[in-house]
């Protein structure tokens, strides 16, 4: 077998600015995240390099809890694909490989905002009620310039059962 094209590492500090660069060209898609909290969360970051260069990006966050984490939640965020890699197969190994990561801290579920629901659907997120979302929309949402609310914003809530779940 031939081998792929670009890999899909973890980010390290080099990558912040090829990672900024794919979030500000898509404004429409993504929220916007200042260089410097890329690098301080760089750890929760993995990107797909070709030929050096940064073609793609996933993230993710672990929404605040009150009290003990009785249900743990982590979201999917800032996943983009160069226009120029798209349907290769780069978006689909970034979000198993996030979701890999995402699995080995054991949340009760993954969670994600999206434009494009039948591409996570491929992962197993189904749609959800923003209710569910509450946490983020308290921390995330509550920033947004473009919508007057979270429940008028486009964006679909979906979830992704995860083992944390299930408790012995
Ligand atoms: C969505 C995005 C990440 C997909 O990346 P990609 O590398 O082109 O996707 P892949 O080639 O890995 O596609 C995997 C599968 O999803 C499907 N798919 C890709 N984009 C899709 C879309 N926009 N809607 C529905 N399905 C899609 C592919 O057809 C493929 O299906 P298959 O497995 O049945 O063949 C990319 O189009 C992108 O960066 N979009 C702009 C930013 C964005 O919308 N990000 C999501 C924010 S939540």
């Amino acid at each position: 077998m031939s081998e792929l094209p670009y890999k899909i590492r973890p980010a390290a500090f080099r990558d912040a600015a090829g990672i900024v660069r794919l979030i500000r060209n898509h404004p429409d898609a993504l929220v916007p995240r200042s260089i410097s909290d890329v690098l301080q969360n760089i750890d929760r970051f993995f990107v797909a390099e070709a030929a050096g260069a940064v073609v793609g990006v996933v993230s993710w966050a672990i929404l605040p809890e009150l009290g003990t984490a009785q249900h743990p939640s982590i979201e999917m965020k800032t996943l983009a694909v160069d226009a120029e890699w798209r349907a290769r197969g780069v978006g689909a190994a970034l979000v198993r490989r996030a979701l890999d990561r995402i699995e080995e801290l054991r949340p009760e579920q993954a969670l994600v905002l999206t434009f494009v629901p039948e591409f996570f659907r491929k992962f197993g997120f189904a749609e959800v009620s923003k209710e569910k979302f509450m946490h983020k929309l308290y921390t995330g949402c509550v920033n947004c310039t473009r919508y007057d609310n979270p429940f008028t914003c486009p964006e679909i809530a979906m979830a992704k059962p995860m083992a944390g779940a299930e408790r012995a």
